[in-house]
């Protein structure tokens, strides 16, 4: 994937700037900016006049093009509204807005400066870190299996972000440093998430995880096969690949940030190349879209990267269930009772539950890391997506400060996810009469009892689940989101105390 660079930097004044797209954040004003008019002056009062008229407003995320000077080629304008008060939710549609304008302009570099809001800007970080991240996602495209012609031109390769007084070079730099890495690994996730299930095997993700070690000298991928798999006990994970043939895979990516002893987060992701439903088949319409039943493995891979980009001075432990669920002669039935590696015995009422089945082994596995807390990230429940749609992630949890934390770092990435119960009652739902426990309700609430079902599994430590099927991917274009690695990101720095 090629990648943009985004550096920060000290401009004087705008109208110094030299560059093909000159950026100017405004403030939502009638009257132009003291640290723009000099600027204006050298491009003939356009901008005071888009003012006057009306053109432009500085209304948060209003964009308008103007044509430049021998200097700046061309002017974006994009208004900020006001200032001193810019959300999460702002900086982000403010960010997204300027990084796609430019993405599809033809300028080859470009010079995004806040003077004009220095006075008042009350979170630069914030913003700056948005932009950061917005750019390089907005520059992301999918092309491993199109032509040329049909990639839309990236003619933009470099940015450079001036603060323009509302922080010192070095806050700016550090926000830059975790936007992009942030980007970048929501861009991996995305790449992951969005190849094909004939390509994006098992195997495939496996070799990922090797490459992502050999690009990176703390990480080390190790991976289990499923004759390793069998001799842990995994016969739940394994049950879902049965009738599948491609084998399934456990793998396990470390991150040593931290020193050797100290104990990891652990980030378990589901990794369902393909989810056919199984014997208990899915209906046609919309079934390609289960390639992207491998959004939590992706995610899982994004963040471990972008923890590697930054430097997170943390150790993290990724594990990813990876298995394809397929129906042939040899697959589960509905009826059969398997036996997990934590030796509750499993009767799979419905093939197409298969998520829970393979997380649960995983979330035995990582015991023996002694994790410091476990967070498991799965496209679970089409249920998750009746209660929330695609604007939040689910959480459940079996602690309350984890799940405050995953809530708190949601709301400051914008990332967001909103909490569910895990009641006692939910439980009795999933009572067998042939097993410890079934792998479906028996009705309702359904995002609620999956989640019931893996917290069987993770007794032993802090543990959240995050359903993050309404998230991960969107449905038109479809496309992976690189969701929830910016929520993810920032519970991460929030640990490591860095940021
Ligand atoms: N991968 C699906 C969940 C899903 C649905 C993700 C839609 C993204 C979009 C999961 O494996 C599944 O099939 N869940 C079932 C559970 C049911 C059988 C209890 C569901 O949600 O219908
Ligand atoms: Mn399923
Ligand atoms: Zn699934």
């Amino acid at each position: 994937m090629a990648s943009l660079s985004i550096t920060a930097r000290t401009i004087r004044s705008p109208e110094q700037a030299k560059t093909q797209a000159l950026v100017l954040l405004l403030p939502e004003r009638k009257t132009l900016h003291q640290d723009v008019k000099a600027l204006d002056a050298q491009l003939g009062g356009t901008i005071s006049r888009s003012i006057k008229l009306g053109d432009f407003t500085g209304k948060a995320a209003s964009t308008l093009w103007l044509p430049g000077s021998a200097s700046a080629q061309r002017v974006l304008l994009v208004g900020c509204g006001d200032a001193s008060s810019i959300t999460a939710g702002a900086a982000q549609k403010i960010s997204e807005v300027a990084a796609k304008a430019l993405v599809a302009s033809p300028a080859v570099d470009a010079i995004i400066t806040l003077h004009a809001l220095a006075a008042k800007l009350s979170a630069p970080s914030t913003l700056i870190e948005q932009l950061s991240l917005q750019l390089s996602m907005a520059h992301y495209q999918y092309s491993q299996t199109l032509n040329q012609r049909k990639k839309p031109a990236r003619a933009l390769k470099r940015v450079t972000l001036a603060a323009g007084g509302t922080c010192s070079l070095g806050k700016a730099k550090a926000a830059v440093k975790m936007g992009s890495a942030t980007g970048q690994g929501a861009n991996l996730t995305r790449e992951l998430v969005n190849l094909p299930g004939n390509i994006c095997t098992p195997k495939f993700l496996a070799s990922e995880a090797r490459r992502l070690a050999r690009n990176h000298k703390n990480i080390t991928t190790s991976v289990l096969d499923e004759k390793k798999m069998a001799e842990l006990g995994m016969h739940s994970l394994l049950s879902v690949g049965n009738g599948s043939e491609q084998p399934s895979q456990l793998i396990v990516m470390k991150y040593q940030g931290g020193a050797k002893s100290d104990r990891p987060y652990c980030l378990v992701g589901k990794g369902i190349t393909f989810d056919t439903g199984g014997i208990s088949l899915k209906p046609g319409a919309k079934m390609d879209e289960m390639k992207f039943d491998m959004g939590g493995a992706g995610s899982v891979f994004g963040a471990l990267h972008a923890a590697a980009a930054m430097e997170l001075p943390i150790n993290i432990v990724g594990v990813i269930a990876a298995a394809e669920n397929m129906p042939s002669g040899r697959a589960t039935k509905p009826g059969d009772v398997v036996t997990s590696m934590s030796g509750k015995t499993i009767e799979i009422l419905n093939t197409d539950a298969e998520g829970r089945l393979v997380l649960c082994d995983a979330l035995t596995y990582v015991e023996r890391f002694s994790p410091m807390e476990v967070v498991d990230i799965a496209t679970l429940t089409g249920a998750i997506i009746v209660s929330l749609g695609q604007e939040a992630t689910g959480i459940f949890s079996n602690d309350d400060r984890l799940a405050e934390s995953l809530l708190a770092a949601g709301e400051r990435s914008h990332d967001r996810g909103w909490r569910f119960p895990i009641w006692e009652e939910y439980h009795k739902q999933l009572n067998s009469q042939f097993a410890d426990l079934a792998n479906i309700g028996t009705g309702g609430a359904g995002s609620i009892t999956a989640a019931c079902f893996l917290s069987q599994f993770a007794e032993s430590y802090k543990w959240a689940h995050l359903d993050i099927a309404g998230t991960a991917f969107r449905g038109s274009p479809k496309g992976g989101t690189g969701r929830p690695v910016p929520l993810l990101m920032q519970y991460l720095r929030d640990r490591a105390g860095t940021l």
